[in-house]
C-alpha cells in the first residue's frame, strides 16, 4: 500500500486536530499536530520571559530548542520540549495567543518546518496546521482546508476546555479565535491560506464522524 501525506489546514479550533487524529488512526498513520509544536516554543518563551516582539532573543532561543512528538504504547502523543513533557501545559488558553505571535518569527518556523518535513519524509502521515498544504508539504497527495463559523468554534473549544476543568466565557473565546485568525492570516511568513488544490470542508454543521468519513473516502480513492 502507498503511504500518502494528508495535509489538514484551517483556522483556529475548526476541528482539524481531532479529525486528523481519527483519520490517522483509521489508516494506521502517524498524526502530527503542528500547532502543538508552536505552542511548545511559545511556552518556553513565556517561561523565560522572552517577548514575541524581541526577534533577536527569540532567534537565539530557537537555536537551542528542541520540540519532538513522542508516541507511547497506547499511541498517545506527548509533546516534548527540550526533553520535558509539556503536553498539558501547552493547552492553557494564554499559550494560544503566545503561539500565534511567536509563529510569525521566521526562525521559529524554520526550526519546526524542518522537524515536520523529517517526520513526514516517508509518508503515511496526517499533519494539521496552517501551512502544511502550502509550505511544509506542497506536494501532499491530499489537502483539506477546514473552516467553521467562529461562534460554533468557540462553543466547541469551551466544551473541550470544560472537560479539562477549565471554564471559559464563550464570547471571549470567540473574540480570541477571531483575533488569532486575523493574526495567523496576515503575517508575512507562511500565513494561514488555503492551497489551490485543497478540498474545503465547512464543519459548522458536520459531526466529527462526517468530516472524518469525507477525508477517509478521498484518501481511499488515492490509495486504491
Ligand atoms: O493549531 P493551534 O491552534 O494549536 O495552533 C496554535 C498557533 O500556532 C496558531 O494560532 C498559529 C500557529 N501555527 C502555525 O503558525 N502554523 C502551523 N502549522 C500550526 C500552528
Amino acid at each position: 500500500m502507498k503511504n500518502i501525506i494528508i495535509a489538514i489546514d484551517g483556522p483556529a479550533a475548526s476541528g482539524k486536530s481531532s479529525t486528523a487524529k481519527r483519520v490517522a488512526q483509521q489508516l494506521g498513520y502517524v498524526h502530527v499536530d503542528t500547532g502543538a509544536m508552536y505552542r511548545a516554543v511559545a511556552l518556553k518563551a513565556m517561561q523565560l520571559g522572552v517577548e514575541s516582539g524581541d526577534r533577536d532573543a527569540i532567534e537565539r532561543m530557537a537555536k537551542t530548542t528542541t520540540v519532538r512528538l513522542e508516541y507511547d504504547d497506547a499511541q498517545k502523543v506527548h509533546v516534548m520540549l527540550d526533553g520535558a513533557d509539556v503536553t498539558d501545559a501547552i493547552r492553557m488558553p494564554e499559550v494560544s495567543k503566545a503561539a500565534s505571535d511567536i509563529s510569525a518569527v521566521p526562525a521559529v518556523r524554520d526550526l519546526l518546518v524542518r522537524e515536520q518535513r523529517a517526520m513526514g519524509a516517508q509518508g503515511g502521515i496526517v499533519l494539521d496546521g496552517r501551512d502544511i498544504g502550502t509550505v511544509v508539504f506542497p506536494n501532499a497527495e491530499l489537502k483539506i482546508f477546514m473552516i467553521a463559523d467562529a461562534y460554533e468554534r468557540a462553543v466547541r473549544r469551551a466544551m473541550e476546555l470544560e472537560e479539562k476543568g477549565i471554564y471559559a466565557d464563550v464570547l471571549a473565546l470567540e473574540r480570541e479565535i477571531m483575533e488569532r485568525d486575523r493574526n495567523d492570516s496576515t503575517r508575512a511568513h507562511s500565513p494561514l491560506k488555503k492551497a489551490d488544490d485543497a478540498y474545503v470542508i465547512d464543519t459548522t454543521r458536520l459531526t466529527i464522524e462526517e468530516q472524518t468519513a469525507f477525508i477517509l473516502s478521498r484518501a481511499k480513492e488515492l490509495l486504491a
